[in-house]
């Protein structure tokens, strides 16, 4: 029996990947941000939304495909970008993407990547979306922009909520800045996790080197361990509505902002043209206290008013999650977190198991609700509100 076997919901995964992972890759992959608030308020804003069970209903042929962009999707649901895949297992985003592609669902390549945009694009297959963060260097980033439509990708989605950057403490505790350094502390780490020394890092090692950030421009691309403080590549904090219409010039393909958790933003995004926004607080990683996306889901789905796609992440670790995001007017959701452990446990396999984990819960839920397709799905699944 493999590892994998034994797990059976998202959270065995992530029992699972503890173990085989470093803390320092572990504690980043996990945790939130300061006090973990925000990670807290996503979990208990699913966990305090409850559905309406209906019986003696037909509930014998669910399906859970939909559509976005006009195209199918096995089920609606797409990969989250998640930087550090390439740290779970050799190559991880490759292998997320392969998973994807083989469930029927898209995959988003995060900007800071171990493996380069052309792989991902030449050999995964399947629907790809291309993540970015605008760098004070603005021009570098719209040269990311033109190899990834060059690469083909689908979709770009702007990631526009990192304001000054993360306070992750654990981050700096475990010596797992950027770059990242090693210390006594980092380096008995990974020395206790031999099976991730061989099989990741030592891999690269024999294969390509240290990992890099495979997407950076070249006079900035160096090893994750670099010596350099990448001082010129910083993330943009003087940006502002107008760069949405200078992507929308540069970039033929879809155009996806990510990291709205306000209903004006959201009506600014549909004045300026966007095509889809992602309702999201980066998985409770960036501003601690924000607003659980699932509570402000409602509002900012009633301001785009259905002209533009809704897509939620931040905390879904159950199909029954998904499900009350659709339920509550979203179109797509997004998860970072379940396919990370999946494959940080498994690799393509690991992260399909996490595909099909949720999969099988959200059917099982709509089956519960005598619902058997997604467009039925609406308010009328939850308790009213008195
Ligand atoms: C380890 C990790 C790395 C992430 N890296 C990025 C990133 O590079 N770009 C980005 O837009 N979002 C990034 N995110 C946020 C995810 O895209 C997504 O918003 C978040 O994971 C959703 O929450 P969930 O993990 O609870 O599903 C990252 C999330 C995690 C867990």
């Amino acid at each position: 029996m493999s590892r994998l076997d034994h797990c059976y919901n998202i959270e065995d995964l992530r029992l699972a990947a503890m173990k085989r992972l470093p803390k320092g890759v572990f504690e980043y992959l996990d945790k939130g941000t300061e006090d973990q608030i925000s990670l807290r308020n996503n979990r208990r804003a699913f966990e305090d939304l409850k559905l309406r069970n209906r019986v003696l209903a037909d509930v014998s042929d669910v399906k859970m495909n939909s559509e976005i962009f006009g195209k199918p999707v096995s089920m609606p649901f797409a990969i989250a970008p998640t930087g550090i895949a390439g740290l779970c297992w050799y190559e991880g985003e490759f292998e997320l993407a392969k998973a994807a592609a083989k469930a029927g669902v898209p995959f988003t390549l995060a900007t800071g990547s171990n493996t380069s945009m052309e792989k991902v694009a030449k050999e995964a297959g399947g629907r790809l979306w291309f993540q970015l963060y605008m760098w004070r260097e603005k021009e570098l980033s719209y040269e990311l922009v033109r190899r990834a439509a060059d690469a083909g990708f689908e979709a770009l989605v702007w990631t526009v909520d990192i304001g000054h950057g993360a306070n992750r403490e654990h981050n700096a505790r475990n010596g797992f800045s950027t770059p990242y350094k090693m210390n006594m502390r980092s380096t008995f780490d990974v020395l206790r996790h031999p099976e991730w020394l061989v099989t990741v890092l030592g891999k690269y090692l024999a294969t390509t080197g240290m990992p890099t950030h495979e997407n950076y421009p070249a006079k900035y691309k160096q090893s994750i361990t670099g010596k350099h403080k990448i001082e010129k590549l910083v993330r943009a904090d003087k940006v502002g509505w107008a760069d949405v219409d200078k992507l929308r010039e540069i970039w033929p393909g879809k155009l996806i902002i990510k990291g709205i958790l306000h209903a004006e933003d959201a009506q600014q995004a549909l004045q300026h043209g966007v095509d889809a926004i992602v309702v999201s607080n980066h998985g409770g990683r960036n501003m601690d206290s924000a607003d659980a996306t699932l509570d402000v889901l409602p509002e900012i789905v009633e301001a785009v008013g259905g002209k533009t796609s809704v897509i939620v992440d931040s905390g879904i670790r159950r199909g029954s999650d998904i499900v009350k995001c659709l339920g509550l007017g979203a179109d797509l959701v997004l998860a970072g977190r379940p396919t990370l452990y999946g494959v940080g446990v498994g690799g393509q396999a690991g992260a399909e198991k996490a595909l099909k984990i949720l999969r099988d819960e959200m059917k099982r839920t709509m089956a519960y609700l005598g619902k058997q397709r997604v467009s039925e799905l609406t308010k009328e699944i939850f308790k009213p509100v008195r």
